[in-house]
């Protein structure tokens, strides 16, 4: 049997949407939309629905153009320019597990699209005033397991470990125990325990990497996939919080071959890569590291060209949001931009992002870090 809530409780569980924030958004909405007409009737019907349930619905223009703004104030990210491009799929009707899982696996093969990847959010329904809403577990709709076997010593990628051990603690029998075994999708409905669902074959797109002039370099039996799916990141839309949200883009090359490959704390392979290029490793002044970093580089582009599949260059994509900071900055719109992220992990004084600074207010709509997940 259920218990009665105690109105008295209500105060600390309970949190009402912030009635400005909506009107705000609103008002942005109809500001960029003219075509929505005047935004002052909609906004007392906002402000009247908060008042009355603690909540407000959106509406399907509201949400797709608020998940795009959360994209264009992504400050992070250096691929905005396609920001208006952003495919968003409604699923607010949909609240048990297995039907979550589902949407996730078909978000996948949206975004993939046979490798003309295409940038998606699926939105799932917001945290309700008490808080709770669905949740999918894990950093990214596609991982790699790690296991680990002793100390410092672990198959698979080493930032997978906790989710991996989590995947097995519900029941997980683990993969076939390569360097790149998919693990499967732990979701939790609102209210719900957290339940496992793995990922068909056919959604996951994966790429073999190869190298144009190093022979050798297929038989190292790397992989990596093709889409980038963030899964744990709230999406926050005129004071409405979706706690799941997953969303996806394509992949920089230098986010496989310069950090996801190359990290000492992810697959460390660059001792490897140097090793079979004959390099000198005993001095770091021999830049053997460089020179390795460049190699698995160029792989990593090669390979995904190969499969034709998606991919973009340090090179392009930083010429392409410079592209995108004048057209903003054209709209008479601030473009937050964190330096940090945006310069690429190799090369960065060779792009041109590299030579300015940037404003980096926080705005809103926006993709919450995963470290402020909760719905407050
Ligand atoms: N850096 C993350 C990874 O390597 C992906 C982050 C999102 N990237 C993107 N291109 N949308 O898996």
């Amino acid at each position: 049997m259920q218990c009665p809530v105690d109105a008295a409780q209500r105060p600390t569980l309970w949190r009402s949407v912030d009635p400005d924030e909506a009107e705000d958004f609103v008002r942005t909405v109809h500001d960029e939309l003219p075509e929505l007409g005047p935004a002052d009737g909609r906004i007392n019907d906002v402000r009247a629905e908060i008042e009355r349930t603690g909540s407000y619905v959106h509406t399907a223009t509201e949400l797709t153009h608020g998940a795009r703004l959360a994209w264009r104030n992504a400050s992070r990210c250096i691929g905005r320019l396609y920001w208006r491009s952003l495919v968003v799929r409604d699923r607010r009707d949909v609240t048990d597990a297995a039907g979550i899982a589902a949407e996730c696996i078909e978000h996948l093969r949206t975004a993939t699209n046979g490798g003309r990847i295409r940038p998606v959010v699926t939105v799932f329904p917001p945290a309700a005033p008490d808080g709770s809403g669905p949740r999918i577990l894990g950093d990214q709709l596609v991982r790699y397991a790690g296991y680990a076997f002793a100390k410092d010593v672990v198959v698979g990628d080493p930032s997978q470990v906790e989710a991996t051990e989590r995947a097995r603690a519900l029941g997980w029998p683990g993969g076939p125990g390569t360097p790149f075994d998919v693990l499967p999708l732990v979701v939790q409905a609102a209210g719900g325990r957290p339940e496992l669902f793995e990922l068909p074959a056919d959604a996951v797109l994966e790429v073999p990497l190869s190298h144009p002039d190093l022979l050798w370099f297929a038989k190292l039996g790397l992989w990596w996939h093709a889409v980038p799916a963030i899964a744990r990141m709230p999406l926050e839309i005129g004071g409405l919080v979706y706690t799941a949200a997953p969303f996806s883009g394509w992949y920089l090359g230098t986010e496989i071959g310069a950090r996801n490959l190359a990290d000492t704390d992810r697959y460390d392979l660059l001792p490897v890569v140097a090793e079979r290029m004959g390099l000198d490793t005993t001095s770091d002044r021999t830049m053997w590291k460089d020179r390795a970093l460049v190699e698995l580089n160029v792989a990593v582009l090669h390979s995904f060209d190969r499969a034709g599949v998606t991919l973009a260059d340090h090179h392009s994509e930083s010429e392409r949001f410079l592209t995108h900071l004048a057209r903003e900055e054209a709209a008479g719109r601030t473009c937050p931009a964190d330096w940090s992220w945006i310069v690429p992990p190799v090369s960065g004084g060779v792009t041109p992002v590299f030579h300015r600074y940037y404003d980096d207010a926080a705005l809103t709509p926006r993709f919450r870090s995963a470290s402020e997940a909760s719905t407050t």
